[in-house]
C-alpha cells in the first residue's frame, strides 16, 4: 500500500471514509466536523440518487448560475437557503425562545440599517398610496411587565407588493421604515399602510427551480420587525395577515401561528377622527414579549 492510499482506496462502498479520513489534518475542530458531517450526507445522498452524469453537471450549473446572480444587492444563495427551509431552521436553531417569549422568523434581504429614529405616532408612508394603516402594541418582558427604552425598527412592502429599495426614484428613500424607542409604559403606535403579498425575487435560478417544483415564489403580507432593548434577546420577526391568500404557502416557510394579526377595519367616523384619519383605516395591534439575554 502507498503512502497516499493509507487510508484505503477510494470506491463506491468506501468514499465517505477516505474523503473524511483524508480531511483529518484540518486543525479547526470544528471545520472537521462539519466536514465529516457534510461528506458523510453528500456521499449518502449521491448513492440513492445515482445521478447521471448529465444531471450531476445540471447541477453544477444550477449552482453556478446561482453564483453569477449574486452581487452587492442580490444575494441568489441565501434565496436558494430560503427556499429550501434552511434559513428557517436556522433561525429555528438559534433562536429557541422559552415558553411565552414572541418567536422569531427569517429577516429577509430588505431590511436597511440606517433608517431614521423617528417620533412615536409617526407616518411611516412618505408617498400617501396604500389603505392606511395603525400599528400599536406594547414590547413586554416575560412576566409582562412592559420595557422602557426599546428600540423598534420596522419595514414593509407597499400595497403593490415592493420595498422602497427595489424602486428607487419610484418610492420615496426611507418609505415605510422607521425606528421607534418606547416609553415607560412600553407601547409603540405608528401609522403605515396595508402590506400587500409579494414574490420573492423569481427572475433568477431560485424563481425557475421554483416553477420546475410547481412552486409559486410568493410571501404572505407582512410588516417586519426588529425588537432590541438592554438586558432582553434581540428579536427578529414579522407579523402576518391572516386573511392573505399565501398565507398558509409562503415560499420561504416563515410564517408562524403565533405571529398572525388581525388588521381590523376601521370605518366608524368618530373613531376615525379619534385618532386622527380622515376616513377608514386598519386597526392592527400586536404586543411582544422578548426574552430575557
Ligand atoms: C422578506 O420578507 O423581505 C424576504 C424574506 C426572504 C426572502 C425574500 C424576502
Ligand atoms: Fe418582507
Amino acid at each position: 500500500m502507498t503512502a497516499e492510499h493509507e487510508n484505503g482506496y477510494f470506491t463506491e462502498g468506501t468514499s465517505e471514509k477516505v474523503v473524511t479520513a483524508r480531511n483529518a489534518k484540518a486543525e479547526d475542530a470544528r471545520l472537521r466536523a462539519v466536514m465529516e458531517v457534510i461528506t458523510r450526507k453528500l456521499h449518502e445522498a449521491v448513492k440513492e440518487i445515482e445521478p447521471t452524469e448529465a444531471e450531476w453537471y445540471r447541477a453544477i450549473m444550477f449552482l453556478t448560475d446561482t453564483g453569477h446572480n449574486c452581487t452587492d444587492w442580490r444575494q441568489e444563495f441565501i434565496l436558494l437557503s430560503d427556499v429550501l427551509g434552511v434559513s428557517m431552521l436556522v433561525d429555528a436553531i438559534n433562536n429557541r425562545k422559552p415558553s411565552g417569549a414572541s418567536e422569531s422568523t427569517v429577516l429577509g434581504p430588505f431590511h436597511v440599517a440606517d433608517a431614521p429614529e423617528l417620533p412615536m405616532g409617526a407616518n411611516i408612508c412618505l408617498d400617501q398610496k396604500g389603505a392606511p394603516m395603525w400599528v400599536h402594541g406594547r414590547i413586554l418582558d416575560p412576566e409582562g411587565n412592559p420595557i422602557a427604552g426599546a428600540k423598534i425598527d420596522v419595514w414593509q412592502a407597499n400595497d403593490d407588493g415592493f420595498y422602497d429599495v427595489q424602486q428607487k426614484g419610484i418610492q420615496p428613500d426611507f418609505n415605510l421604515r422607521g425606528v421607534f424607542r418606547t416609553g415607560p409604559d412600553g407601547a409603540y403606535h405608528f401609522r403605515g399602510v396595508k402590506p400587500s403579498f409579494y414574490p420573492i425575487p423569481d427572475d433568477g435560478p431560485v424563481g425557475k427551480l421554483l416553477a420546475s417544483l410547481g412552486r409559486h415564489p410568493f410571501r404572505p403580507a407582512h410588516l417586519h420587525y426588529i425588537i432590541e432593548a438592554e438586558g432582553y434577546a434581540r428579536l427578529v420577526t414579522h407579523i402576518f395577515d391572516p386573511k392573505d391568500p399565501y398565507i398558509n404557502s409562503d415560499a420561504v416557510f416563515g410564517v408562524k401561528e403565533s405571529l398572525m394579526a388581525e388588521f381590523k377595519p376601521v370605518t366608524d367616523a368618530a373613531r376615525c377622527a379619534a385618532l386622527g384619519f380622515p376616513g377608514p383605516f386598519l386597526d392592527t395591534e400586536f404586543d411582544f414579549v422578548l426574552a430575557r439575554a
